[in-house]
């Protein structure tokens, strides 16, 4: 099934169209740890938005279980599907499309939203359509700074646990991977190190204690070892040096018990800087990789469970306030938390554009857990 590459002038007239027809899109997402549900319609009314997070079934394996996470998506979809459909006050008969995520991510997890899907639309004889879950990641900001989207060509961050990713989003259909990271994401990293340094608890988990940590008393930066650059002038990202960089001082000093508040602070502190220090330089090359193409990137998209960083965020705006009188200026947009982590309301949306142009997906269409989202046409 080929995707048609709406022109912007094109989008305008489907969504307008869209506005009128009102579809209402049922979605389904599964590619990792979260089972979600959601019920959106054509105008961009989030209906429902079911989320339920396996992090009690994987916190003792240190990352996502493969085989777990299958059976708590195989426990949890009916869940979220009738939860999704109670939340928005509708009944099933009133869904006029199924939504899915086709890839990329985890095979056996991919299947079980896929087979839920599939054998819905096909049960009630609905359109389907498979989707690339970066695409709707990259797409969720059309949706949620309506009346004012960013305008394509836009550049977009996503940095998760996740995901460290920096897009160029030409267009619906057309995306280009500008940066991303051959090892661990940086939520990863900041989890690692935090747990490093032994951080004290948070609810909101040990990325956010960190930043917290760090915030709570001055810094004494005098006591944190220097961290390295990583690929300075390259556009890749890579945060294990800094999480080795810790791991090294902290085992020379001998152990984490050795080291005062203080010192973890300043290491901590020392960390945080660096890898915020990287996405500036990152995005610094991206921007000045599309103005030597003249490609007028007015927007700057920033997303995921990292991007909720206040220190980030105000780093950030400084960044964006420098470039304000420059060939670089952009503005800057931060996406609601909810709906930056995974969530089936960004994959009903990914799917709107194909439900309009009638170009939906066999009933027989298989998963694509390896699909890169340079390569979503003829896929
Ligand atoms: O997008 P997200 O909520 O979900 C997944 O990717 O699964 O991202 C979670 C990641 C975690 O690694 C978490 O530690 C990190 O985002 N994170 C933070 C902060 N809040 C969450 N990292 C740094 N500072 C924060 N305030
Ligand atoms: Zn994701």
């Amino acid at each position: 099934m080929r995707c048609h590459l709406p022109s912007p002038s094109r989008l305008a007239t489907t969504h307008h169209h869209l506005t009128h027809r009102h579809f209402t899109v049922l979605a389904l997402e599964s590619s990792a740890d979260d089972t979600c549900a959601a019920v959106v319609t054509s105008s961009g009314n989030i209906l429902s938005n079911i989320v339920l997070k396996q992090n009690d079934v994987h916190a003792p394996f240190g990352g996502i279980h493969p085989y777990r996470a299958v059976q708590a998506h195989q426990r949890n979809m009916p869940i979220a599907v009738q939860r999704a459909l109670k939340d928005a006050r509708i009944s099933v008969l009133d869904v006029d499309g199924i939504a899915f995520t086709r890839g990329p991510g985890m095979t056996g997890c991919l299947g079980i939203g896929s087979s839920a899907a599939k054998t819905l639309a096909a049960a009630l004889n609905k359109p389907l359509v498979g989707v690339h879950h970066m695409q709707a990641h990259a797409l969720t900001p059309i949706l949620t700074s309506a009346p004012n989207p960013p305008k394509f060509p836009f550049l977009t961050l996503l940095i998760s646990g996740g995901h460290t990713l920096l897009l160029l989003a030409i267009s619906v259909t057309q995306f280009r991977i500008l940066a991303t990271t051959p090892d661990e994401s940086i939520g990863r990293v900041f989890d690692k190190v935090s747990r490093l340094l032994a951080l004290p608890w948070s609810a909101k988990g040990p990325g956010a204690s960190l930043e917290d940590f760090v915030a709570a008393s001055p810094v004494e930066d005098n006591l944190a070892p220097s961290m390295p650059r990583t690929m300075p002038g390259v556009l890749t990202f890579s945060f294990t040096g800094l999480h080795s960089a810790v791991e090294r001082f902290v085992t020379a000093r001998g152990g984490v018990e050795a080291l005062d508040i203080p010192t973890r602070r300043a290491v901590a502190s020392g960390f945080q800087r660096a890898a915020f220090n990287q996405l500036e330089e990152k995005l610094t090359l991206a921007l000045s990789w599309c103005r030597d193409r003249g490609l007028g990137v007015k927007h700057l998209v920033v997303s995921g469970g990292v991007a909720s960083n206040s220190y980030l965020r105000e780093r950030l705006r400084a960044f964006v306030l420098d470039l304000e009188c420059s060939q670089d200026s952009v503005s800057l947009i931060f996406p609601p938390a909810e709906l930056c982590t995974d969530n089936a309301v960004m994959i009903a949306w990914a799917s709107m554009h194909r439900f309009v142009a009638r170009d939906t997906d066999d009933y027989a269409i298989m998963i694509r857990p390896k699909w890169c989202v340079q390569d979503l046409m003829g896929g």
